[in-house]
């Protein structure tokens, strides 16, 4: 058997971890909202039409954060027709994903459902086909208390409470050809700045994120984020990261290495910012938010023929990826990656939440289940909480064309000093066996461990469905033991670990 080794150190920190670093995203996108949120008339909805199945599962999932309504179709979005009596709200072309948008859930209903979830909103607005003036309108509406005509509009809305939105985008992958609007860096930053001015004069109590590249391969990049943060460093507190990995040509080894490009992503980015505050000589140290992430492949062939050959349909079943137990390693790895930079990505949300690109899928009408990805977020999530640490692994490698030699173990690690534990996370690349793992846990002295939870399957393909929800799930593994401070276990082949030790009290009892 291959071997393994880590060093774990209380001492190592990176920093805190945000816990919206575990975000997610619903955009107006298929079955995203309607079928997937909202489906009044569903069996387990409640009187707004929320599904009841679907908000258990977001619960589950501990999601502090959610972002909307896009993604590509805010650029198109009017916010307006998506507020007031549902009767008159109009029906009009989502130019963004090809569809018909009736509008039937809007920015009331989202902020609804977020309270009904226990989770945050993290607001959009309009910088393709809008502006200022839309930007400006909306956050008066949401967050102004009353007594104008946007606020009040709200009040005869029925919401007599300000929204108290504090976190908003400004626009989304304004780069991309395919972006509505889409503009030069230098359109970009210019347009942000000056509805980051007027934003915050209607509410200087909100933070905002600009936009960054759309992913790695833009051929702006990074270019794109050094004169957009020349326009408006000292207006924003994050920039945004956004990135999607795909299988190609059946190579799961480069395919699970990809993790290493969101790795050099994050580097990247945060040379530029600090390279952009230094000429700005800034007292400021701007954080990220990679606020679109996570694998996309399977859905992409039938959606574009789809919207090709019958496009303007209501809630079509766009990017409906049914993720492998291949695509959660990888989801594993990414959330790894982000816990090794938790010192400045402070906000993270996996694309999406619900049926499109999502760890939550539905039937219209039917049922509700865990996709494969489900399991690492919902880990992560759950445990990955207080601080990070930078955990010293030393691996075997496997070689790649276009990442080189990449370690077969990705990992790393949390302690919690309140709750006095401590996680380690954990995957094993390997696609020809288990791997052997020992771990010097010094500094942890007494920790032992209370859990070995494991992700993995036979068949790298294998898949969660309506019919086998529980196809790929997680078991607890009993191999892992914690002696004289040193960590030994086994981590399957490809699988995702994930190591919970916790401090046992030391025995006071003289007898
Ligand atoms: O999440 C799906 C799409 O991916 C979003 O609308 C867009 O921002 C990105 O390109």
């Amino acid at each position: 058997m291959q071997q393994a080794s880590i060093i774990l150190d209380p001492d190592f920190r990176i920093g805190e971890i945000d816990p919206r670093l575990y975000g997610s995203f619903i955009e107006h996108l298929g079955r995203a909202v309607y079928g997937g949120i909202f489906e009044p008339g569903h069996s387990t909805s409640n009187q707004q039409g929320f599904r009841g199945d679907v908000l258990d599962l977001v619960r589950e999932l501990d999601v502090p954060i959610v972002r909307y309504p896009g993604g590509n179709f805010v650029s198109g979005y009017n916010w307006e027709d998506g507020v007031g009596p549902r009767e008159e709200r109009p029906t009009r072309l989502d130019l963004a994903w090809k569809t018909t948008e009736m509008n039937q859930f809007g920015t009331n209903e989202f902020a609804a459902w977020c309270r009904a979830a226990g989770t945050g909103l993290m607001m959009a607005v309009n910088l393709g086909a809008r502006g200022i003036d839309a930007a400006r309108n909306l956050v008066e509406y949401c967050n102004h208390p009353a007594g104008t005509a946007w606020s009040d509009l709200r009040i005869a809305h029925g919401v007599a409470e300000p929204q108290a939105i504090k976190t908003w985008c400004l626009g989304n992958e304004m780069d991309g050809p395919w972006q509505i609007g889409q503009k030069t860096a230098h359109e970009y930053g210019r347009l942000a700045s000056e509805a980051a001015k007027v934003m915050k004069l209607v509410d200087p109590s909100i933070e905002l994120v600009a936009c960054g590249s759309s992913n790695t391969q833009m051929p702006t990049y990074p270019q794109w984020e050094e004169t957009v943060l020349d326009h408006l460093y000292e207006q924003v507190d994050y920039i945004s990261l956004h990135t999607y990995y795909r299988l190609e040509n059946d190579d799961l080894g480069t395919f699970l290495a990809q993790s290493m490009d969101m790795d050099e992503y994050i580097h990247t980015v945060v040379s530029v910012c600090d390279y952009v505050q230094l000429k700005k000589r800034s007292k400021k140290q701007l954080m990220l938010s990679f606020d679109e992430w996570n694998v996309w492949y399977h859905a992409r062939e039938t959606d574009k023929l789809l919207m090709r050959d019958d496009p303007w349909q209501e809630a079509p079943p766009i990017a409906e990826e049914h993720y492998s137990m291949a695509d959660a390693l990888l989801v594993g790895s990414m959330l790894i990656t982000l816990l090794r930079h938790a010192d400045r990505v402070k906000i993270a949300c996996v694309a999406q939440l619900v049926n499109a690109l999502a760890p939550i899928m539905t039937e219209t009408g039917g049922s509700a289940w865990r996709q494969t990805i489900f399991y690492p977020f919902l880990h992560a999530s759950r445990y990955g909480r207080g601080i990070s640490l930078n955990v010293k692994v030393t691996s075997p490698c496997y070689d790649t064309k276009e990442f080189g030699p990449v370690p077969l173990l990705d990992a790393m690690a949390t302690i919690d000093e309140d709750q006095q534990t401590a996680i380690i996370f954990a995957v094993n690349r390997s696609q020809t066996g288990a791997l052997e793992l020992t771990g010097d846990l010094r500094g942890l002295n007494g920790y032992q461990v209370i859990e070995h939870l494991v992700l993995d399957h036979a068949n790298p393909a294998a898949m969660n469905t309506a019919d086998a929800p529980d196809e790929v799930t997680p078991t607890k593994q009993n191999a892992a033991t914690v002696k004289s401070g040193h960590l030994a276990t086994v981590l399957p082949k490809l699988s995702w670990n994930v190591i919970r030790l916790q401090k046992t009290p030391v025995n006071l009892s003289l007898s």
